[in-house]
């Protein structure tokens, strides 16, 4: 069944509540906004992901090193990564909605939307002229291609340059000019442009008038920079190499929505690559497209990804991209790469007075690294996966299942082992066979409700295989294998069972695919 990207998004978030993967934070006192939690089958899922980054940096590549660093970290760290001046976010309000919104969010839509006026040009022509056209010549001389995409860079270097010199009236003046109106009252009375700073501040200490007024960290990079010479020294690292983070970040963000897609706190996945200077834009360029492998990898359409490159840096960043991938609600940030210079590590070394230097035994000298950063959002990966995966399929006989295409490897149970009746010895042979594979797989064990339900529940969850043990199972010692996609069974001895098990849904199958 065809669902609209909007009656999908929505099923993905109450299939997401009803099957234990998401809950909203502190539900029973009506939640708390943008704060989500993960249940019994989104925390399995959630750690499938992780271990799916964490093998994939830390395992497989000789010299990147996994560390896992505190959240509360020393407050001058933020003054030194420049997040205490520069972590903003421009925000404006429409006074008649009373909605506030990111200007550059604003702004990036309103120029995204004459692009793709451009994009529908060319898929026109393209329609039209058949094998005889040639796209890259008729981008640069088609009058309205040509008007919509100047016009599209033109305004967005207009802004970027009235963001970069931190003039907030010529924001301001960027959004009245074009005529952008508020998405929901339809209007253009926009209030002044206001920067206001992402960071969550606590307090440290017994008593108010003793305490440290500290941050709760935005991002998990810091963690890894504060650390760099610790692990340099203690193991014995050589340029280029890799530190790798998982970690919670915590974001006051105003404009949270979209389910797990922009929450207050998440989780990151971060890797910081060390390199000798003038040698970053290489490994800028190796680490986006071994990124965009790694999300490729699971096997969803390779359409579902491209790349943005971004016009607006962040303050650390001489170059920097993001991998979109196409969420229910468009194409959005999923990954984020950056070239982030030597900007941090020379910044904690000027506000610790500590050398954070490498030796090049070659020249015999001494220097700052530079630094590739890839940034992925666990949250919004698993949200990527989630959404893609759901699909409410039609039958050859008409009926509707709905069920959870996941990659198997990262699949909450990899089988669930269904005893065909409640009684005849069943369910204890089926707990035999239970107990032998738990040891090496998350296995799951239902003897509830007809075996076709039983079915369809473990569909709904994304099991790859259900193990159905029948009266023939007590003789002859097999059981009827049925698969999650294909729907197709097999009758495979109890012996047999692990390695199919392996062969279709171990992590370790999709790491060789890499
Ligand atoms: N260390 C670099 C850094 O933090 P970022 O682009 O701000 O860069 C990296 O964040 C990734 O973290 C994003 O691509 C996104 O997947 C995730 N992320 C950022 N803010 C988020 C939020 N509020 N909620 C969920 N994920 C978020």
């Amino acid at each position: 069944m065809s669902l609209t990207p909007e009656d999908r998004f929505k099923a993905v978030v109450a299939h997401a509540k009803e099957y234990g993967f998401v809950f909203q934070s502190s539900e029973i006192y009506d939640g708390l906004a943008a704060v989500y939690d993960y249940g019994q089958n989104g925390s399995l899922l959630k750690n499938n992901l992780k271990e799916y980054w964490w093998r994939s940096m830390v395992q497989l590549h000789e010299n990147i090193v996994g560390i896992d660093s505190a959240i509360f970290m020393h407050p001058t760290t933020w003054k030194a990564s420049g997040h205490v001046d520069a972590f903003n976010d421009p925000l404006i309000d429409n006074k008649d909605s009373k909605k506030r919104y990111r200007a550059d969010v604003l702004v990036e839509e309103y120029v995204e939307k004459i692009r793709q006026k451009a994009e529908k040009e060319v898929a026109k022509a393209a329609q039209r002229f058949g094998e005889t056209f040639d796209e890259a010549l008729y981008r640069q001389t088609n009058p309205r291609v040509v008007e919509y995409l100047t016009k599209a860079d033109a305004v967005m270097a207009r802004f970027v340059q009235a963001l970069e010199a931190g003039d907030l009236d010529a924001v301001r003046q960027v959004i009245l000019d074009e005529g952008i109106a508020c998405p929901v009252s339809g209007t253009k009375n926009w209030t002044e442009v206001r920067q206001f700073n992402l960071m969550f501040g606590t307090k440290m200490g017994s008593v108010a008038e003793g305490s440290t007024d500290l941050y709760l960290r935005p991002e998990t990079a810091q963690g890894i920079f504060v650390n760099f010479l610790n692990v340099h020294k203690t193991g014995r690292t050589k340029i280029p190499f890799g530190i790798a983070q998982i970690g919670k970040a915590f974001r006051n963000e105003i404009v949270a929505r979209q389910f797990i897609f922009r929450m207050r706190e998440f989780e990151q996945m971060e890797m910081q690559y060390f390199v000798a200077p003038g040698t970053e834009m290489e490994w800028y360029e190796a680490w986006k497209e071994k990124r965009m492998a790694w999300h490729r990898n699971l096997g969803f359409s390779a359409s579902k990804y491209r790349f943005h490159n971004h016009d607006k840096l962040a303050h650390y960043a001489n170059a920097a991209a993001d991998i979109e991938f196409e969420f229910p609600f468009g194409f959005k940030e999923l990954e984020g790469i950056h070239s982030r210079t030597d900007f941090d590590l020379r910044n904690h070394e000027a506000f610790s007075g500590k050398k954070l230097q490498v030796f090049d035994p070659e020249s015999n000298t001494s220097y700052i690294p530079f630094v590739v950063e890839t940034s992925v959002g666990l949250d919004r990966l698993f949200l990527a996966v989630l959404s893609t995966a759901y699909d409410e399929e039609t039958l050859p006989d008409g009926s509707v299942r709905t069920v959870l295409h996941l990659p198997p490897a990262l699949a909450p149970t990899k089988a669930a082992i269904l005893p065909l009746v409640k009684k005849d010895g069943l369910p204890e042979l089926a707990h035999e066979l239970l107990n032998s594979l738990k040891f090496d797989f998350h296995v799951a064990y239902d003897e509830k409700d007809a075996i076709g339900r039983r079915y369809r529940r473990q569909d709904a969850l994304g099991t790859p295989i259900c193990i159905t043990v029948d009266h023939e199972s007590l003789t002859d010692g097999a059981a009827t294998l049925r698969y999650r996609d294909s729907m197709q069974q097999e009758r495979l001895p109890f012996a047999a069972i692990p390695a199919k098990i392996r062969e279709v849904a171990s992590m370790e199958v999709l790491l060789k695919q890499l």
